[in-house]
């Protein structure tokens, strides 16, 4: 594919912490152009009408919108970022309001939850971002149910000599996991009975070809 159809760098940007009209709209972008690997994930994750299910670093909150659906008890969105609180507040008006859902500005690192609160925690590719992987996925195990599940859906997996691939991580200051280092760093923080999907696919930014990879662990 040709350079001219790779989103703006300034643009891209606000994929680690979206803020401003610029981060509305990739907000919006990635509300659309996720979906695919969204719905091939979550068609791995069994869910039930009882669990109650938070989406960490929610972006545009299309994931909350979807659990909402999949089950009948609360789904709270997590998110850094201001503007992505304030859009999926929006998206998810009508659940909010109705009680059942709940957006909160906050960080992976130190979640505002009390122990064995959620049946599932979700991460939709933001786990590149989180600045203490093993840490963090410590952080969210406090917050699960025995039992509960982690769920971490990327796009991206690490790609050699690959000079785009190379650009993003440097622009975004980002982590490109391996599946091996996914999987080791889920059984470090204390994760048991790993599952991994890989489907090969494409890139939501680039279009190029990307292996898309899933994976759940329980506590
Ligand atoms: C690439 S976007 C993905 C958004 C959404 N999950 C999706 O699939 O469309 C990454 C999101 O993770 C959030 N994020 C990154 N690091 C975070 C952290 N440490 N704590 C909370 N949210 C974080 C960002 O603000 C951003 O909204």
């Amino acid at each position: 594919m040709s350079e001219e159809n790779y989103l703006d760098d300034e643009l891209l940007i606000n994929a680690r912490r979206p803020e401003g009209e610029l981060g509305v709209e990739l907000l919006n972008h990635m509300n659309e152009n996720h979906e695919g690997l969204a719905r091939w994930s979550v068609s791995h994750l069994d869910i039930s009408k009882e669990d109650v299910i938070l989406d960490i670093g929610c972006g545009g909150g299309v994931n909350v919108s979807r659990f909402l659906k999949m089950s009948e008890n609360r789904v709270i969105g997590l998110d850094y970022s201001e503007v992505a609180v304030e859009e999926s507040i929006k998206l998810n008006k009508s659940a909010i309001e109705g009680g059942r859902c709940e957006i909160i500005q906050g960080s992976v690192s130190d979640l505002p939850f009390e122990d064995s609160t959620f049946d599932i925690a979700t991460a939709f590719e933001t786990v590149y971002f989180w600045p203490d992987f093993v840490n963090d996925l410590k952080e969210v195990r406090r917050v699960l149910k025995d039992g509960g599940i982690i769920f971490i859906a990327n796009e991206a997996l690490p790609k050699e000599d690959d000079s785009r691939q190379e650009h993003i991580i440097e622009l975004l200051d980002m982590n490109i996991y391996s599946e091996f280092e996914l999987r080791e760093s889920l059984s470090h923080a204390g994760f048991n009975g790993v599952k991994t999907f890989v489907k090969e696919s494409k890139d939501s930014f680039t279009d190029e070809h990307a292996d898309w990879i899933c994976l759940m662990a329980f506590k």
